[in-house]
């Protein structure tokens, strides 16, 4: 009878324990949908919320088989342990761990990273490349900025900070140190033609191009750009946001015979590399671009060229800049290919909501 009743209270035990087992997965499931939830919320609405720039469940292990077992209730201690770590993910991370010591073993680790979304922009010292550092650095709340020029001077030309790493993209080694550790990339590097001195506007005719040695398009555009890609994806990046141009499809298109360089070849094999390197992307085929404020126009997104046989194929390299940066916002501007103008000022209406810009675009490459 003893024995009997024993028995029964090691299974009632037993079962309270699995009961305990069953709520902490719960707890877990629970905080993992709130916070996919908040990242949701952020991503669609994107009025302000904190970013959920990750999520992790870094550790789920089940070591012994979690469900009742005829055991002793001396031998069966349970304990439930609920912290909020400050270490990595200040905002937000819960840690659930339960141990039945001589059962069983079950912990969880859920953590929702609240923190910033770290941004590295290459080319930030280009036209286009140091708008977006600047407004990234203007967004301190939401991104922790970094840039990536080629020499101390560009790095002194756009007052960068610490976070300003100086480095060569035709060298993966040299570009390692800024890629460490950065959550997405924006790639605005491009080779840039030099023109032949001698060339007098007041004479007429057209100017000359060259690229000096080491400065082509498939040192800068193609394999600079291969190795961003590469170093990206061997460090764990989430996106990647290359610019690129429009003219692409042709390739007898003007742009091709500058200086031989055939860049918009170059830069096409790169976007087509970073399609197809698994990692979600966002390639921006800009139309002519100028240096104009941005955000007063309304903005185009085309694909194969089409834009290019219509009046409307510039873009200010601020609304570029800013393209960029709100891909990093959207679902609907990942694994996107897109041709990017405007409509001239005065015209249209200024575009403001980037979500509906980006589903627009129906085009993988
Ligand atoms: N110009 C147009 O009308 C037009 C039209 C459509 C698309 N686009 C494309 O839009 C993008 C942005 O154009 P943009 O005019 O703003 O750019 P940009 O001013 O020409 O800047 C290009 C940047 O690339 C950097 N760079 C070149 N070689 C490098 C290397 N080996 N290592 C590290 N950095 C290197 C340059 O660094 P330094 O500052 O040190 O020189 C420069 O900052 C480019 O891809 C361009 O081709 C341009």
């Amino acid at each position: 009878m003893a024995t009997e009743q024993a028995a029964t209270a090691a299974e009632e035990v037993e079962a309270a324990a699995a009961v305990v087992e069953v709520v902490v997965v719960v707890v877990v499931v629970v905080v993992v949908a709130v916070a996919a939830m908040l990242r949701e919320i952020h991503s669609s609405s994107n009025t302000g919320w904190t970013k959920v720039t990750s999520f992790h469940i870094t550790m789920a292990t089940v070591t012994r088989v979690p469900f009742p077992n005829p055991i002793s209730i001396a031998t069966h201690k349970c304990s439930l342990v609920h912290s909020i770590s400050r270490s990595r993910v200040p905002e937000f991370s819960v840690i659930l761990s339960l141990k039945a010591k001589n059962l069983r073993r079950f912990s969880v680790v859920a953590m929702a990273d609240l923190s910033k979304s770290t941004v590295l922009v290459t080319g930030a010292g280009g036209r286009t490349g140091q708008i977006v550092y600047k407004k990234l650095k203007e967004r301190s709340d939401q991104y922790a900025a970094r840039g990536l020029v080629r020499t101390q001077e560009s790095k002194e030309k756009i007052n960068g900070a610490d976070d300003v790493y100086i480095g060569d993209i035709r060298t993966a080694e040299s570009i390692a140190p800024a890629i460490q550790g950065i959550d997405a990339l924006i790639i605005l590097t491009s080779a840039v033609p030099k023109m032949k001195p001698g060339f007098d506007p007041a004479k007429g005719g057209r100017p000359e191009f060259y690229f000096e040695d080491g400065t082509y398009p498939e040192q800068v555009d193609w394999i600079g750009q291969k190795n961003q890609i590469d170093s990206a994806k061997a460090a764990g990046v989430k996106q990647i946001v290359l610019v690129g141009s429009m003219g692409g499809t042709d390739p007898n298109h003007p742009l091709n015979s500058l200086g031989n360089g055939n860049i918009l070849v170059w830069k096409r094999k790169a976007e087509q590399y970073l399609a197809e390197s698994g990692i979600p992307y966002t390639i921006i085929r800009a139309g002519g671009l100028q240096d104009k404020e941005g955000g007063l126009r309304e903005l185009l997104v085309g694909k194969d060229d089409e834009l290019l046989k219509t009046e409307t194929r510039t873009i200010a390299r601020a609304d570029v800049a800013e393209v960029c940066i709100q891909a990093l916002n959207f679902e609907e501007a990942k694994f996107k290919a897109f041709d990017l103008a405007s409509k001239p000022e005065g015209t249209g209406t200024a575009t403001k909501d980037f979500k509906a810009l980006f589903s627009q675009i129906t085009t993988r490459f």
